[in-house]
């Protein structure tokens, strides 16, 4: 793939439609989901080959546990079956971090996660963030908490920066597949100055050609950060 320069360094992903691509296809919500795993593996590669450094996706919000049981066991099966695929591809150079609550997540999976996260963790290449039992909100309630059991008084917003999940730098491009144009309770803090870009292609339709489209189209925005 041509190389776009330059890129952005932290692209986030909301991956949305799964559930109307299967739709439109007559099939099982899960069979949307499948189809969007396979997707993650495709873009992850897209980024990495583009130059991208940090790569976040929103896997699962702490919103998602108010889907059917059926539909949250379907969608922990396939992060499961990921993590078996990124475990076997360590040697990929790409590295596994994870931002959200880990307490709710199954031991077999937080086992998984961490047997991978530990086995990528000198990978010096793209950094994929899964977000996972992740929420905006709720991302700024434990980071100051944790500041308050360091016995902070007065907070700054640096101090907040640093108790994230994780000390990444913040997103310099947003996407959000589907058509919907929000930002659902995704890296609230974070998305301060972050571009924003939105595609009606549903998430299991989106291809390294729709990714190198985002990615043109951040090439031409101009960045001012309130200047
Ligand atoms: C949104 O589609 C997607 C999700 C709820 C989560 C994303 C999950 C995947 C891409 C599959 C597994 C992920 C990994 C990392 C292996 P939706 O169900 O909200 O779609 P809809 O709005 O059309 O119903």
């Amino acid at each position: 793939m041509q190389k776009l320069s330059p890129p952005p360094a932290h692209v986030a992903i909301i991956m949305d439609g799964n559930g109307r691509w299967a739709a439109a296809k007559k099939l099982p919500r899960e069979e949307g989901h499948r189809k969007g795993a396979q997707v993650v593996e495709a873009v992850t590669k897209a980024a990495q080959n583009a130059g991208v450094k940090y790569l976040t996706l929103y896997a699962f919000s702490t919103e998602n546990w108010r889907r059917s049981p059926a539909e949250i066991a379907a969608l922990m099966r396939l992060l499961s079956q990921t993590l078996d695929k990124y475990r076997a591809q360590k040697d990929n150079n790409v590295r596994l971090i994870v931002s959200g609550r880990r307490r709710k997540l199954g031991k077999a999976v937080l086992a998984k996660l961490d047997n991978v996260i530990n086995a990528t963790a000198k990978n010096k290449g793209l950094t994929l963030n899964l977000a996972l039992n992740y929420g905006g909100r709720q991302e700024i309630v434990d980071a100051a908490n944790k500041l308050l059991t360091l016995g902070k008084t007065k907070i700054a917003e640096a101090d907040i920066s640093k108790n994230l999940y994780n000390n990444l730098p913040a997103p310099d491009l947003i996407i959000r597949t589907s058509g919907e144009q929000r930002l659902s309770n995704f890296l609230l803090w974070q998305a301060a100055y972050s571009e924003l870009y939105f595609t009606p292609v549903l998430w299991p339709d989106f291809d390294e050609d729709a990714f190198t489209a985002a990615l043109k189209d951040y090439a031409r925005r101009q960045r001012r950060f309130g200047k």
